[in-house]
């Protein structure tokens, strides 16, 4: 495994990235940005798609790179937030709850990041649950990035959602990769396992838990 050289993330997009509400650390932002650029440039004109937008914070630097390729950011998010940003767990915001309806609404949070960011016009925003927009999806994709829900059998859905639109030397990334279960939960790194196990894919980078690997066969 050979580290590609990261590209460059324009100073406007990295400042409303860490402006940004959400959960990325920079270091792992800079290796998903850099994983973006070098998929839309290897792939020209198919798009970057994300399962998980909550605020926005990583569609961000994927619309960044989206913009400098000249494709499209795709992310895909219910907006309901997932089980551990519920009430009583240990990453819910409140201010993120819709009083009228009572429930989590990240929406209007991300339109207002993406508009801050001025990236509105490289960004498809699809509300909706993963599985059901992946059933309905027909075009290849240069880079999936998987930061939906983190139980087994929302990652396992994802996975086997929208691998299969994953064009041949397109990026598979998956966040929150921890190989100790202490470090945190093991859906994600039960899906990295099964792209490893599955042969269709090689290791092209790990930057704290986001892991970046390459199709570089067919199957999932
Ligand atoms: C960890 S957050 C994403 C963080 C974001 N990528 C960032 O870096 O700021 C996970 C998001 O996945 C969404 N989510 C969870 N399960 C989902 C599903 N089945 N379909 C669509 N979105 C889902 C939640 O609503 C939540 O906003």
């Amino acid at each position: 495994m050979s580290t590609p050289p990261p590209a460059e993330v324009p100073a406007d997009a990295l400042a409303a990235f860490e402006a940004a509400k959400g959960f990325m650390p920079t270091h792992e932002g800079l290796a998903l940005h850099t994983a973006a650029a070098g998929a839309a440039a290897r792939l020209p004109g198919l798009p970057l798609l994300e399962v998980g937008t909550y605020c926005g914070r990583s569609t961000i630097l994927l619309a960044a790179a989206a913009r400098e390729a000249g494709t499209v950011a795709v992310t895909v998010d219910h907006h309901r937030g997932s089980e551990e940003q519920q009430p009583g767990w240990e990453y819910h915001d409140t201010t993120l709850v819709d009083p009228e309806v009572g429930l989590m609404d990240t929406l209007p949070a991300f339109r207002r990041t993406l508009h801050a960011a001025g990236l509105e016009d490289h960004v498809v925003a699809v509300v909706g649950r993963s599985p059901q927009v992946a059933a309905v999806w027909g075009k290849p994709l240069a880079l999936v990035f998987i930061d939906g829900g983190h139980t087994d059998e929302h990652a396992g859905n994802d996975y086997e959602g929208w691998v299969p639109h994953l064009a041949q030397d397109g990026l598979l990334v998956i966040h929150d990769v921890f190989a100790d279960p202490a470090d945190g939960g093991q859906a994600p790194w039960r899906i990295y396992r099964r792209a490893l196990d599955s042969g269709a894919f090689t290791e092209v980078s790990v930057t704290g838990s986001l892991h970046v690997l390459r199709r570089t066969g067919a199957g999932t």
